[in-house]
């Protein structure tokens, strides 16, 4: 056990201190975009979350955006990426939670772990990796990680003294806090910044020297500006960075803290949950033995709320094991219900379960991820979620479809055929296509692209947006040549039917297949419906637009539709009490 106090174990400290300020800065070479490593072996994860209730719609808002950005990944051709999620189930809040309910930790975990699970697994989050902090393989890697630390001097026993937040299990600086009274009257201090109760604690401790990483933070920082994106929750850190860096706390006393990994040599302590927490990162990735194929192409999606342990603590962790930091940290904000923070005790926490039945697991996945702004916190309320989803899935999307495939309009359910003197690639030829529908082809055209640098970007919200704009300019093209007001039994009328439905199925094969990541089961619904049928012709490389407006032949002209399924999606009933 090193006891750093001494001024040798001093010495030793500061010249690793040194060493690390040397360092060859090894997470250079890693791009400003997600670009490190071969593109399949990258892991983006969604954070650990707590079980000491069940899941909300803010854990699965975290989900969903991680797999929006996996399924994008995979649609891009980049197979073989893994995608992990899991729970956090160790700490002071999971003992004090698992005693009130009168049942054991384990029996505890046990049960709200698979309330996640389930929940991840109705909502369609294709994860690759569900990891439990309590699983064994966890317990080695996090004993291994805390033996590095050791082994390199970056740990020392200290008495500590402070506030601590159990319900962010957090320590806080006197800075942090305040006195509020509560409802009788009663005066408590509080994080500033969450509300809760906090609690002065005085135990001697293991400390981590973090305040020797300010330095080699900021480094990394200024040489990554796209680790944390978006770029205000970077701005975020950089000023945290300019701030005292204090060493943190990394146990606590067993004696009041027992449901934890203890600390190798040492079964007084038991190691601070965070610790514990951030290594399953490298548990997923088979460290202490298989993570060098993968680390650091890591990319963690987190909420604004954990945005320092994964900004400051975790890099600071990393280096001191002798790791890169991860690659990039996609920060989002927080949901709020009718204006108000979801909390247990306003008792207005939204059940996704509620929500997937209301809406349809697509449709909520629709509107979570169409209305989530990463740099914004986002309200939800039942009128706006209904409004959102009728206009932009039943009637643009839904409606689109329904018009072109009508057996009136196209009575042999085929995918109809394209005639260039109808279309001609010059616009100023003798055609029928207009103005309008020249900027459709190119705003079409142009679409993957947008969507993937929106995707890249963590704006998933602007693909959306981008997305439902063509649609929408899809449905005017239609509108403006009637197809409906066109003769099947002449000949040349004939031939501009097909080709103004030829266009609005290509512009919907698109769409299916660039919601995808978004929406996946009503994407399938689509490109069944249009004969797209194959993995390889719903991938993003093959997408081919309008190839016969390109001069080149079109696999699906000619091809039979797929079964009419119904409506794609059926509009959704307002709630009577207008709430
Ligand atoms: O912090 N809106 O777990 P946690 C959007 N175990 N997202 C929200 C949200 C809201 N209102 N509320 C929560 C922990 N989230 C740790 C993490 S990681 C190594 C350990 C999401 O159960 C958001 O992603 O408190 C937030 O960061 C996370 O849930 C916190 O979940
Ligand atoms: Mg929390």
């Amino acid at each position: 056990m090193p006891l750093l106090r001494s001024p040798s174990a001093r010495r030793q400290l500061r010249a690793a201190a040194a060493a690390a300020a040397s360092w060859p800065r090894p997470w250079r070479r890693c791009r400003a975009s997600l670009g490190a490593g071969s593109p399949s072996q990258r892991l983006i994860s969604t954070p650990i979350f707590y079980v000491n209730g069940p899941p909300h719609i803010g854990h699965l808002y975290s989900a969903l955006l991680a797999d929006a950005m996996h399924r994008h990944r995979q649609l891009l051709g980049q197979a073989g990426g893994r995608f992990a999620t899991g729970t956090d189930e160790h700490g002071l809040k999971i003992q004090t939670t698992a005693a009130a309910a009168g049942t054991s930790p384990e029996r505890f975990c046990d049960r709200v772990s698979a309330k996640f699970r389930e929940l991840f697994t109705q909502a369609g989050i294709s994860y690759t990796d569900f990891i439990r902090t309590t699983e064994p393989q966890h317990k080695r890697a996090v004993e291994h990680f805390w033996t590095t630390l050791r082994d390199r001097g970056w740990l020392y026993r200290a008495y500590y003294e402070g506030w601590y937040c159990t319900a962010e299990e957090s320590f806080l600086a006197t800075s942090q806090v305040t006195e509020r009274p509560d409802a009788l009257g009663r005066r408590h201090v509080v994080s500033l910044e969450s509300g809760h109760q906090v609690h002065w604690t005085k135990e001697e401790n293991y400390m981590f020297k973090l305040s020797e990483f300010r330095e080699p933070l900021l480094r990394w920082l200024q040489e990554r500006k796209l680790a944390i994106t978006p770029k205000p929750f970077y701005q975020q850190v950089l000023q945290w960075l300019e701030q005292d860096l204090p060493d943190l706390s990394v146990s606590r006393d067993r004696a009041r803290l027992w449901w934890g990994i203890p600390v190798p040599g040492d079964p007084t302590q038991t190691i601070y949950v965070w610790v514990d927490a951030l290594v399953n990162y490298l548990t997923i990735m088979g460290y202490p033995e298989g993570h060098r194929a993968w680390w650091p192409a890591a990319c963690h999606v987190v909420g604004k709320d954990i945005l320092k342990f994964h900004a400051i603590y975790w890099p600071a962790l990393l280096m001191a094991a002798g790791l890169e930091p991860p690659e990039q940290i996609l920060v989002h904000s927080h949901w709020t219900v009718q204006g108000q923070k979801m909390s247990k005790s306003l008792g207005n926490v939204v059940d996704p379960w509620a929500c997937f039945r209301r809406y349809s697991v697509d449709g909520f996945r629709y509107f979570l991820l169409r209305q989530g702004v990463p740099e914004r916190d986002g309200d939800y309320y039942d009128e706006k979620a209904v409004k959102l989803i009728n206009s932009e899935l039943a009637d643009a999307l839904g409606g689109l479809l329904n018009r072109c495939t009508s057996p009136s309009l196209n009575p042999s359910s085929t995918y109809p055929g394209f005639s260039e003197a109808c279309f001609p690639r010059d616009s100023g030829g003798s055609g029928k296509a207009s103005v309008e529908d020249y900027e459709l082809v190119s705003s079409v055209g142009a679409l993957p692209q947008q969507v993937s640098s929106h995707f890249e970007c963590f704006q998933i919200y602007k693909a959306l947006e981008a997305i439902v704009n063509c649609v929408r300019q899809t449905n005017g093209f239609v509108q403006r040549h009637r197809p409906w007001k066109l003769s099947r039994e002449d000949p040349e009328q004939q031939l501009w039917l097909d080709t103004i439905l030829h266009v609005a199925l290509e512009c919907l094969r698109v769409y299916g297949t660039l919601l995808q990541p978004v929406i996946p089961a009503m994407a399938d619904k689509l490109l069944t419906r249009l004969g797209v049928r194959s993995p390889a012709e719903r991938s993003l490389s093959n997408v081919d637009f309008l190839s016969r407006y390109h001069g080149k032949k079109s696999p699906f002209e000619g091809r039979t539709l797929g079964p009419d399924a119904g409506l794609l999606f059926p509009k959704l009933k307002k709630a009577k009490d207008g709430s």
